[in-house]
């Protein structure tokens, strides 16, 4: 369908045939444009052509006012100041633009000129290992960013870098030899998320009990890590029954957090074994890498240890092990040579940023990143806790993520609850939208915050039906779905001959910025920036009820329907941008 144009590039547009004609002996000159209080927008790049002319900056303003043809779109253009322009558009044009945008799935919303391949790299936890905070801030993120480059048409191949791979494996893998029984389930049948779970960290916390206390033990275990090294099939059997358990595990979470994790996409740690080798060795023959101490090791001038010494990235250690650099370079080779990507995203804890810097670095160094293929690292920050501190539960440990959400979806339902004061809803909506609030809420409260900033969870204020929360944004959207549903038979529908309201012109206005912040989000990847469009989308919602009857009996006919048409628009606006956050909008709250 077709992209719109938006009133601001309409504009621009028109200003700087103004400029060229009013001045041609400035050439092709930036209006300026901006935003703004006192008018629609303002435009000040006279000024600074004025200056380069040696004129009069309020002169030329009004020359350049005299050249804009006559049209509908421009009302009033006013010279103020030191020689701005203060424009004010027509009713008119802003509804026929809005209608232009509801008449397309797309709400006009272009496909990228330069889409490209990206490879995001997100929700990658640890196999035998709980979920934490951390976690549920890469997936969130990540699949947020997935549903925003796919809407503005970039292809995007996901990849689950899973912690799959390991030392520790040595050590699983032996107990489990010497405890066969530890990985059965009590009864037959399918095997929860939370039971997998549970008997792995079982066997984890013994294990590792074992292994600190049992010199023997531990020489097993080392022998074990050398097997599966190797590939040692009864070894590698093993190491995949836990790689297969923690799944269970993952998507239970993932199906919690209401996200699809397809198979295909979990390469893990393990995924790369195949090209370390000849990782380092092109690392090590193009001079790239050296050895220093026995280890395969890159040097950066800028990374220096607390002792002043250079702090080397180790590609593999002087005992011949390979580690995550290893892993992570050769994923990049693999993601930029096979799988032809030019952008590498990394949804990665900002605590990592010196990893991937080094990384990256190295990667430019060897050729497999260039001005061509890019790499970013999408850090993000601490999750705390209420009081600001890390967030741990009371005794001091790492807060399991599905408490977390289960607690969420409590709160939530609670909410629902109470505010379902005539008992419109069943039982079983209740707690479907309880579900829908409460992991709206913990996606919108990451989202919503700018990623590589800290922020701290705290569940009373996100699932708070006043102010910036997911929740919030449900509401608008439900509210307006049930004034849809009494208007009954009028149906929307776009009258640009009508006079707007100052509250109906700021909805208006807003709704139709929604393309121009989808691609400033997908190119930043700045997703917050999505959530703050929404939550002031919501904000003019309100202002807009409270100033506009939609179905009042003294509105004209066309007055309700183009009303209708401005909320109707809205509520699809919210929905398109709470889907593209991984956030559901149900019909009724
Ligand atoms: N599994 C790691 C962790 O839990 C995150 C992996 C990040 N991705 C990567 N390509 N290194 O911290």
């Amino acid at each position: 369908m077709a992209s719109v144009p938006s009133l601001a590039s309409n504009v621009q547009q028109r200003l700087a045939d103004a400029l060229s004609a009013a001045l041609p002996e400035a050439g092709p000159a930036d209006p300026l444009l901006r935003r703004s209080d006192r008018a629609d927008f303002q435009a000040n790049g006279i000024l600074a052509l004025a200056k380069k002319l040696k004129g009069n900056p309020r002169e030329l303003a009004a020359k350049v006012v005299e050249s804009i043809p006559a049209n509908d779109v421009l009302k009033e253009i006013e010279v103020s100041g030191p020689g701005f322009l203060n424009i004010t558009l027509t009713d008119q044009a802003i509804v026929e633009t809005l209608a232009a945008r509801a008449a397309d799935e797309r709400l006009g919303v272009p496909y990228a000129e330069n889409a490209g391949t990206t490879v995001i790299d997100y929700a990658q936890p640890n196999v035998a290992k709980e979920m934490h905070v951390g976690h549920l801030r890469s997936a969130v993120i990540g699949a947020a960013m997935v549903e925003i480059l796919e809407f503005t048409g970039e292809k995007v191949i996901r990849r689950h870098h899973i912690g799959d791979w390991g030392t520790q494996f040595g050590m699983l893998i032996q107990y489990l030899i010497e405890h066969p029984h530890e990985l059965d389930h009590q009864r037959d049948g399918e095997v929860s998320g939370e039971e997998a779970m549970s008997s792995l960290n079982r066997l984890y916390k013994a294990s590792r009990a074992l292994f600190d206390s049992d010199e023997e033990f531990k020489a097993r275990s080392r022998d074990r890590v050398v097997a599966l090294q190797s590939g040692e099939p009864e070894t590698l059997a093993l190491w995949q029954r836990f790689v297969d358990e923690s799944k269970i595990y993952f998507y239970s979470v993932f199906d919690k957090l209401d996200m699809e994790i397809h198979d295909p996409d979990v390469v893990g740690e393990s995924g790369y074994n195949e090209m370390l080798d000849d990782t380092c060795r092109l690392l090590e023959e193009s001079g790239v890498a050296v050895r220093s101490e026995g280890a395969l090791c890159v040097f950066f001038d800028d990374v220096k240890g607390p002792d002043g010494n250079p702090t080397p990235l180790i590609v593999k250690k002087s005992n011949g092990g390979y580690g995550y650099a290893a892993t992570d370079l050769s994923a990049i080779r693999d993601r930029v040579q096979i799988l032809g990507a030019d952008t590498l995203v990394y949804v990665v804890d900002a605590r990592q940023a010196l990893h991937f810097k080094m990384v990256f670095e190295t990667a430019r160094r060897a050729g497999w990143l260039n001005d061509e293929v890019k790499a970013v690292q999408l850090a993000f920050g601490t999750v705390l806790g209420a009081d600001g501190k890390p967030f741990k539960t009371r005794e001091g440990e790492t807060v399991r993520l599905v408490d977390l959400l289960d607690e969420a979806v409590q709160h939530a339902t609670g909410v629902v609850r109470e505010k379902d004061a005539r008992k419109e809803l069943t039982e079983a909506e209740i707690a479907e939208r309880g579900e829908q609030v409460g992991i709206g809420a913990i996606k919108y409260a990451d989202l919503s915050t700018s990623a590589v900033r800290d922020y701290r969870f705290d569940l009373d204020q996100m699932v708070s039906l006043n102010g910036d929360t997911s929740v919030y944004l449900q509401y608008a959207y439900a509210r307006i779905q049930s004034i849809k549903r009494k208007a009954g038979d009028v149906r929307p529908a776009a009258h640009p001959e009508l006079p707007l309201a100052p509250a109906e012109r700021a909805l208006g206005l807003h709704l139709d910025r929604f393309a121009e912040t989808v691609a400033e989000v997908a190119e930043a990847y700045e997703p917050h920036k999505l959530a703050a469009y929404l939550y002031q989308l919501a904000s003019h919602l309100t202002k807009f009820y409270d100033q506009c009857q939609v179905l009042s009996a003294d509105n004209p006919a066309e007055v309700v329907e183009n009303r209708l048409f401005l909320i109707d628009l809205t509520a699809r606006t919210l929905h398109q941008g709470m889907a593209l956050l991984g956030i559901r909008t149900p019909e009724r709250l």
